[in-house]
């Protein structure tokens, strides 16, 4: 039975990260979703908040199956513990390659016992990012085409604030 982790900010989950776990699910007899920290970035929700958006964001296109779970710490000590074969990450642009070739490296040279699969992005969804996503609906832009309608209210609140 292979097991993977797919692990992320999502702040917020947006259908790019929607379709990977999708995809992922048809590799993986085992899909764990991990909301973790990002210390290089800063984050508009909670890791609770983000949790709670992956959980109703997941619900809402019918993917009930998923586990999520969230993890404060290194991604290594959570792929150990959990002793997943495989970390599974999105890759859009050439702009990713660089960070994810550090990340995986790194994580390798720590853990060696999973492997790092990338799937790369749908065309659909390769210009969108959580990033963009705040921006456009932070100065009143339609954001329904990449996000939940679950997301799209969380983020009416959150920037109404
Ligand atoms: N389609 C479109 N966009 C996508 C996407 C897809 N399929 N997959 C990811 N993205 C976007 C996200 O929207 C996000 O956009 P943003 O940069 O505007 O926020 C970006 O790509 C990547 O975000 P995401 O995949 O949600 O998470 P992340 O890259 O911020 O997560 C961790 C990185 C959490 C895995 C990493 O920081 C980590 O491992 N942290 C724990 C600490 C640790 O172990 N550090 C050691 C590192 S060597």
């Amino acid at each position: 039975m292979t097991k993977a982790l797919y692990p992320g900010s999502f702040d917020p989950i947006t259908y790019g990260h929607i379709d990977i776990i999708k995809r992922a699910q048809k590799l993986f007899d085992r899909l764990i979703v991990a909301v973790m920290r990002n210390p290089d970035k800063p984050m508009l929700f909670t890791l609770e908040e983000r949790h709670r958006l992956v959980v109703e964001a997941l619900r809402e296109v019918g993917l009930n199956t998923v586990e999520i779970i969230t993890h404060d710490g290194l991604l290594v000590d959570l792929a150990r513990h959990l002793r997943v074969d495989a970390v599974v990450r999105g890759l859009r642009a050439s702009t990713d390659f660089e960070y994810e070739f550090q990340l995986a490296l790194t994580n390798r040279d720590l853990y060696p016992d999973f492997e790092s699969v990338y799937l790369m992005t749908s065309r659909d969804f390769s210009f969108i990012s959580s990033s963009i996503v705040r921006q456009v609906k932070s100065y009143g832009g339609d954001v329904s085409r990449f996000v939940p309608a679950c997301v799209d209210r969380a983020l009416t609140e959150k920037l109404r604030r």
